[in-house]
C-alpha cells in the first residue's frame, strides 16, 4: 500500500466520522491508546498497524449500517474480539475501521435439552463456561486465552481439548454474519445436522473476517463430565512420549487431553510457573473425562501403555487447585518462553501432520532446531497431530530475526511435505500468505473468487489470509 492510498483511507474515514458519531455516539473513537490497543499483532509477534478510528456496535443493525457505509466509501474494516490472535488478524495493515465486537456480549439462549446455545459475538469461552455451569453444562473447546466466541469461530480455534471435542468446525451449528454490503445473513440451523444446499456456516468459520463480520454464534454445549481427573507423565525420550499418545489414540482411549512438552518447554514451564517436583524432561499432561468406572477405566489402559514405552509412571493432580495450576502452566508457556531470555520475542509454528508422520515430523524439527542455535521450547497438542515451536529471539538482531523466520518457515513447509498443514489451529493472518499458497495452489484461486464474490470492494480485512 502507498503512503497516498493510506492517506486517502484516513481522508474517506475522517469524512464518515460524523455520521458514525451521530449513529453510534460515544461508541466511536480516535484516542491515541484505543487505536494502539486495536492494532498491535494481537499476542502474536508485535507489529503496529493502526486502524484510523475504533467502533463498539451493540447489535447487528449497527454493525450493518457501520459495514454498508465503509463498502460505499472503500474503507478497510477489521473485526476485533479480544485481540488474543497469534497472527496479527486485527492489524489494521491499511487503517481504516476497527469493528470491535466486545460490546456484543449478551448470552441470546440456552438450551440444556438441546445441548446449544446462541451467543453474540463478543461473549468470551469463559463467560459462557461462567453462564452455564450451574445447568450441568460446559464449552470445552479451550484455546488458552479467554477469546471471544466470534474470534475463535473466525480462526476455526482449537486448542487443548479437540482431541476429544473437537474444534470450531465441529461446535459452530450457524451463525450469523453481516456481509460487506450490509446484508444480514443467518447460516446453519440448531438441528446436529443438515442437508440443506452449501455448508456457508463452514464457509465462514475460519474465515479470517475477509468475507464479513460473524456477530451471532449457534453453539453445541457438552454435559460437565462426573469425574475429571489429570496426571502428569515424564519420559527419558521424546519419541516415547509421541508412541504414548499415538498408542493412546489407535486403541481408541477418549483422553480429553493430552499434550506433550518437551524438554526445554518443561525447563520454561518449570522456572515460570513454579512447578514442584518436575524434571525437565519430555512430559505429558493428561485429563480424563467421564464416569467413574469408564475413567479409571482409561487410566488403567494409559498407564500401561505409557509404561510399556518406557514412561516414568503417573503422577496425579487430585485435587482442583493442582489441576488448574498444571493447566494453567500449559496455557502461560507463552510468557514462560518469554521469560528465557529478558526483552526477547517469539514466533510461533503451528505444523499439524497425520498421526503416523508426527514422530517424524517431530523428530526433524529437533534437529533442526538444534542446528539453528536458536532456543525454541516445542509443545502441543499432539493428539492431533499439532505442536507449535515457540522461538525465541532478540529483536535487536536482525540475523537473530531472520533465523527464526526461516526456521519457521521450514516448519511449516515440513509439515505440508508429510501431508499436513502450515497451521493447524492459529490460521492464516498476515505471516503465512506465501505457505497458504504452497499448501493449497489451486485452492487458494478459488478462495480469492469467493471472497471477490461476497467482497468485491475488498472491504474485509484487506492484506490477510489471500496474497493481493
Ligand atoms: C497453545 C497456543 C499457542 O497451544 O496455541 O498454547
Ligand atoms: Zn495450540
Amino acid at each position: 500500500m502507498t503512503t497516498a492510498e493510506r492517506v486517502r483511507t484516513s481522508q474517506r474515514v475522517q469524512a464518515l466520522l460524523p455520521a458514525l458519531r451521530e449513529r453510534l455516539q460515544d461508541r466511536v473513537s480516535t484516542a491515541a491508546a484505543v487505536l494502539d490497543h486495536h492494532g498491535g499483532g494481537g499476542e502474536g509477534v508485535p507489529i503496529s498497524s493502526l486502524p484510523d478510528a475504533v467502533v463498539f456496535p451493540l447489535d447487528n443493525e449497527e454493525v450493518s449500517w457501520v459495514l454498508r457505509h465503509c463498502n460505499e466509501a472503500g474503507i478497510p474494516v477489521v473485526p476485533f474480539g479480544t485481540g488474543t490472535s497469534l497472527e496479527a488478524h486485527v492489524a489494521a495493515v491499511r487503517g481504516g475501521l476497527s469493528v470491535d465486537l466486545s460490546r456484543m456480549n449478551t448470552i441470546l439462549d440456552v438450551s440444556a435439552d438441546s445441548l446449544d446455545c446462541r451467543v453474540q459475538a463478543g461473549v468470551t469461552r469463559m463467560q459462557l463456561n461462567a453462564a452455564v455451569r450451574d445447568q450441568g453444562l460446559f464449552f470445552p473447546i479451550d484455546p488458552g486465552a479467554n477469546a471471544s466466541l466470534g474470534g475463535m469461530a473466525c480462526t476455526r480455534a482449537s486448542g487443548t481439548a479437540a482431541v476429544r471435542y473437537g474444534t470450531m468446525r465441529d461446535a459452530v451449528l450457524g451463525l450469523t454474519v453481516v456481509m460487506a454490503d450490509g446484508r444480514i445473513v443467518r447460516t446453519g440451523t440448531r438441528a446436529r445436522k443438515t442437508a440443506a444446499g452449501l455448508d456457508l456456516t463452514r464457509l465462514f468459520v475460519g474465515s479470517e473476517g475477509v468475507l464479513g463480520i460473524v456477530t451471532e454464534v449457534q453453539l453445541r454445549l457438552w454435559g460437565l463430565p462426573e469425574t475429571v481427573q489429570a496426571a502428569v507423565c515424564q519420559f527419558a525420550e521424546l519419541s516415547s512420549a509421541v508412541q504414548t499418545v499415538i498408542a493412546a489414540l489407535q486403541v481408541g482411549i477418549p483422553v480429553a487431553r493430552i499434550e506433550l512438552l518437551d524438554d526445554v518447554q518443561m525447563a520454561a514451564c518449570i522456572a515460570y510457573s513454579r512447578l514442584e517436583g518436575f524434571e525437565a524432561r519430555p512430559t505429558l499432561f493428561i485429563e480424563f473425562h467421564g464416569g467413574a468406572a469408564a475413567v479409571r477405566e482409561q487410566i488403567e489402559t494409559l498407564e500401561q501403555i505409557a509404561a510399556d514405552a518406557g514412561g516414568q509412571g503417573f503422577r496425579w493432580a487430585e485435587r482442583p487447585e493442582d489441576r488448574s495450576k498444571l493447566w494453567k502452566a500449559r496455557h502461560d508457556v507463552t510468557y514462560a518462553n518469554l521469560a528465557i531470555r529478558p526483552g526477547c520475542r517469539m514466533i510461533g509454528t503451528d505444523a499439524c501432520v497425520p498421526i503416523a508422520e508426527l514422530v517424524q515430523c517431530i523428530e526433524e524439527t529437533k534437529a533442526d532446531v538444534e542446528e539453528s542455535g536458536l532456543i525454541a521450547p516445542l509443545v502441543g497438542h499432539v493428539g492431533d497431530g499439532n505442536f507449535h515451536l515457540g522461538i525465541v529471539f532478540d529483536p535487536a538482531s536482525e540475523n537473530e530475526r531472520s533465523r527464526a523466520e526461516a526456521l519457521a518457515e521450514r516448519v511449516a513447509l515440513r509439515a505440508i511435505r508429510l501431508g499436513g498443514t502450515c497451521t493447524g489451529e492459529h490460521g492464516i493472518g498476515l505471516h503465512r500468505i506465501h505457505q497458504l499458497v504452497v499448501e493449497h495452489p489451486e485452492g487458494v484461486e478459488l478462495m480469492r473468487s469467493i471472497k471477490h464474490a461476497l467482497d468485491p470492494n475488498g472491504i474485509m480485512n484487506p492484506g490477510k489470509m489471500l496474497p493481493a
